[in-house]
C-alpha cells in the first residue's frame, strides 16, 4: 500500500510499504478515509525526535473497518470509526483509571508509559497516513461513528486535537464563567479555545503571532493577542483589571519561540505563571520532551526547562501536563458534533491526497499563511 514515511529531517515521502495484517485476535484493520497532519508530526519532521527512518507517520486517523481478529466482538466490518491516537490495552491500572495515554502494556520502551501510531518513542506501531492501519485492542480503542460521510471533517478531529484542546481545559480546571488564556493558535490552541467556550468560559484570549490563525480565533469569538506587536502578559493583565485569568492553556510546546523565531522553551510557561491568578490552573498540552539534542541551550538539551517555578509556587497555581487520554472525552465530543453544538472542522484549510502530503508537510511546517490544518484522504 501507499504510505507517508519519515526519511530524515525535512524529508517525508510517499512509499510503497507492506500491507498491515491482523497480527493478534484483538486487532482490526481500518481502511483510512481521513488522516490529518499534526503539529506533533512537525517535531519529528524537523528532526527534533529520535524517530526511525522509514516509520509510517500519522496518528490522527479515521476510516472504515476492513477486517477484525477472531477475538473482536463489538466492532464489526464496515463500521465507521475514529481511532484515538493512544494505543491502550484497556485492562492495565492506568487504562482502568481512564488514563489510556499512560497504558502500562502497549509501549515496550523502557521508562515510557503510553503508545501511539506513527510516533517517536511511542512504540513499534505504524501510522495511518496510509491506505490502511492496524489497530490493536480494537474493541477497546475504536470509537464508533454514525454511518455515512456526514461530519467527516469534524469527526476527524476526534482522534487527537479536539480531545487535546478539551484536555488542556480539563487540566486547567475550566468551569462556567471562567476567564481563560490559551497560548498557541495552532489547531490544538484553536480547539482549546472552542472547548473553553463549550464549557462556558466568559472570555477567552488566544495568543500567537500567526495572523491567519488569530483571525480564526476571532471568528469563533475569542479575543486575540499578537505577540509580534504586544506583550501578552501586559495585554491580558490590563484586560482583567490586573487580576489575571482564572485558567491558562499551554498549546505551544518545547519549540516555543519569540517573534523572530528564536526558541525559548520556558517562554510560554513563564507567561502563564504571570497571567493566571493566584490559585488558578494551568493545563500544559503542548509537548515537552525529556531530551532534546537539537535545543539551543545546554539545559534544554537535557529536557530541563528553567521556568518561573518560584512564582508558580508563590501563587499556588495548579499545573496539569501530559499526553491526552483521548478515550476519556471522544464519545462526548462526538455527540456534541452530532447535535451541532461543536464544529471543530472550522480550522481545516486543506483537503489533499497522500501524493500531496510531502509538499503539505513543507508548507504547514513553515506555518505558511492559510495552512492551519491539513487533512489527507488516502482513497482519493
Ligand atoms: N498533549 C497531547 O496529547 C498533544 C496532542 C496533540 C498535539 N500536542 C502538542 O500541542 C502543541 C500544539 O500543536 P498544534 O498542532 O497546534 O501545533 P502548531 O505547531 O501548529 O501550533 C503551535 C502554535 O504556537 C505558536 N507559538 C510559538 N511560540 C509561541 C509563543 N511564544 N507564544 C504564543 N504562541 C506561540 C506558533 O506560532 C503556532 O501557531 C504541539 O507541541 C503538539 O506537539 C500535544
Ligand atoms: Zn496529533
Ligand atoms: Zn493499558
Amino acid at each position: 500500500m501507499k504510505a507517508i514515511t519519515f526519511e530524515g529531517p525535512y524529508a517525508v515521502k510517499v512509499s510503497d510499504v507492506p500491507d498491515p495484517r491482523i497480527e493478534g485476535p484483538l486487532d482490526a484493520l481500518v481502511r483510512i478515509t481521513t488522516t490529518n497532519i499534526c503539529g506533533s508530526d512537525l517535531h519529528m519532521y524537523e528532526g527534533r525526535t529520535s524517530v526511525e527512518q522509514g516509520k509510517v507517520l500519522g496518528h490522527e486517523n479515521m476510516g472504515i473497518v476492513e477486517e477484525v481478529g477472531a477475538g473482536v466482538e463489538r466492532i464489526r466490518v464496515g463500521d465507521r470509526v475514529s481511532v484515538p491516537f493512544n494505543i491502550a490495552c484497556g485492562t492495565c491500572r492506568n487504562c482502568s483509571a481512564g488514563w489510556t495515554s499512560f497504558c502500562l502494556r502497549t509501549n515496550p520502551l523502557e521508562g515510557i508509559d503510553g503508545a501511539a501510531y506513527g510516533y517517536a518513542n511511542m512504540g513499534p506501531y505504524q501510522g495511518g497516513q496510509a491506505e490502511m492501519l492496524r489497530v490493536p485492542y480494537a474493541d477497546f480503542n475504536l470509537l464508533e461513528l454514525p454511518p455515512g460521510t456526514d461530519h467527516e471533517l469534524d469527526f476527524t478531529m476526534l482522534s487527537d486535537i479536539f480531545p487535546t484542546g478539551w484536555h488542556g481545559c480539563a487540566l486547567a480546571g475550566v468551569e462556567a464563567g471562567d476567564r481563560v488564556a490559551v497560548f498557541g493558535a495552532g489547531p490544538v490552541g484553536l480547539l482549546a479555545a472552542h472547548s473553553a467556550m463549550l464549557l462556558g468560559a466568559s472570555t477567552v484570549w488566544v495568543v500567537d503571532k500567526e495572523k491567519d490563525r488569530l483571525a480564526l480565533a476571532q471568528k469563533i469569538g475569542a479575543e486575540t493577542v499578537d505577540i509580534a506587536s504586544e506583550d501578552p502578559v501586559e495585554h491580558i493583565l490590563d484586560a482583567t483589571g490586573g487580576r489575571g485569568v482564572d485558567r491558562g492553556v499551554e498549546a505551544v510546546g518545547y519549540q516555543a519561540h519569540d517573534p523572530t523565531g528564536e526558541e525559548h522553551p520556558e517562554m510560554v510557561l513563564d507567561n502563564l505563571v504571570k497571567v493566571v491568578r493566584a490559585t488558578g490552573g494551568i493545563g500544559v498540552v503542548g509537548v515537552y520532551v525529556p531530551e532534546d539534542p537539537g535545543a539551543q541551550s545546554e539545559l534544554a538539551k537535557q529536557g530541563r526547562i528553567a521556568f518561573d517555578f518560584g512564582m508558580l509556587f508563590t501563587r499556588g497555581q495548579a499545573v496539569g501536563t501530559g499526553q491526552t487520554p483521548v478515550k476519556r472525552y471522544n464519545r462526548v465530543l462526538r455527540d456534541l458534533i452530532v447535535s451541532g453544538r461543536a464544529r471543530p472542522s472550522f480550522l481545516v484549510s486543506h483537503e489533499l491526497t497522500l501524493e500531496e502530503a510531502p509538499r503539505a508537510y513543507e508548507r504547514f511546517d513553515k506555518r505558511e499563511d492559510g495552512w492551519t490544518k491539513v487533512v489527507l484522504h488516502p482513497a482519493a
